[in-house]
């Protein structure tokens, strides 16, 4: 029974938490070679942005299962947190060749930022309630659309009727979407909330680096040659994330980019 309650108590615990944070890791990945969109052009941004938009249904089931893992992630933190200062007077001889030791109370400290800034960020760029003048701007782009005799039809439709393509006449479809682009630019161009999101990726930083040295010592991956090893390439590998992230906020902020804005 003790060791049921030891299985429910930490290992599970620690599985979920490293189960949790490697699929918001894959987030922080994809999102971030989403936003670098953001060099290339308006054009390709925005139609990025609206891509995702279309996935209609299954971006709910991400944002579900992003949600769930955050949620998770936070509980399951705070829970160990709790377990870990209970079990301090027990010594154990634990060899730990992580020199600098995953410090869980600044993990929990720049985990609760990381929210913050989170919340922020959903409340600025995706509910447009912080800056309704940032949020409120659509655009309109010209997509080449199909008319048979006058009327307009889809191209699915015109290769359900192969005849129709005797009559095919092209036309212009003038389409509406989000100006994501012109969005992130504005929000951008003002220093204080470039500043804010430039500390918030920072945090990220150091609590990806302390989260990825964790995962192996929870799994058991260690070694004498292979931990200082993993944990310069958490380090380089968290570094590469922020300073692509808060390239965004600079090259905006510097002129760099957005200035048809
Ligand atoms: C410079 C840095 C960043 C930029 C430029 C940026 C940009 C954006 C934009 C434009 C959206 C709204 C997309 C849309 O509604 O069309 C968005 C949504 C979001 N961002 Fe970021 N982001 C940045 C950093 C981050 C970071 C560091 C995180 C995670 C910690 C994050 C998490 C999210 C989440 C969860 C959403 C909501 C996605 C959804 O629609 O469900 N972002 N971001």
């Amino acid at each position: 029974m003790a060791i049921l309650n030891f299985l429910r108590s930490t290992i599970l615990s620690k599985v979920v938490m490293a189960a949790t944070g490697v699929i918001l890791l894959l987030f922080i990945c994809g999102h971030l070679l989403g936003n670098m969109q953001v060099f290339i052009g308006k054009e390709t941004f925005n139609h990025y942005a609206q891509m995702l938009q279309s996935l209609g249904e299954f971006l709910w089931i991400i944002r579900g299962v992003l949600l769930l893992s955050l949620v998770l992630h936070i509980i399951t933190s705070i829970r160990l947190s709790v377990l870990n200062n209970a079990a301090k007077p027990v010594k154990y001889r634990v060899t730990n060749y992580v020199k600098a030791k995953v410090n869980s109370r600044s993990m929990l400290l720049t985990g609760i930022m990381i929210a913050a800034f989170l919340t922020y960020h959903l409340l600025h760029f995706t509910l447009g309630v912080t800056n309704p003048d940032h949020y409120s701007h659509n655009e309109y782009y010209a997509e080449n659309g199909f008319t048979v005799q006058g009327t307009s039809v889809t191209a699915e439709q015109l290769n359900d009727n192969p005849d129709a393509a005797h009559y095919i006449d092209r036309e212009e479809i003038i389409v509406e979407r989000h100006d994501v682009y012109k969005m992130v630019v504005l929000g951008f161009r003002e220093p204080l909330i470039a500043v804010a999101y430039i500390i918030g990726v920072v945090l990220l930083g150091f609590h990806l680096s302390h989260a990825i040295q964790s995962f192996f010592q929870t799994l058991g991956i260690t070694g004498p040659k292979f931990t200082p090893r993993m944990v310069q390439c958490s380090i380089i590998f968290s570094i590469i994330v922020v300073a692509m992230y808060i390239s965004i906020p600079i090259s905006i902020l510097l002129g760099l980019v957005g200035g048809g804005v």
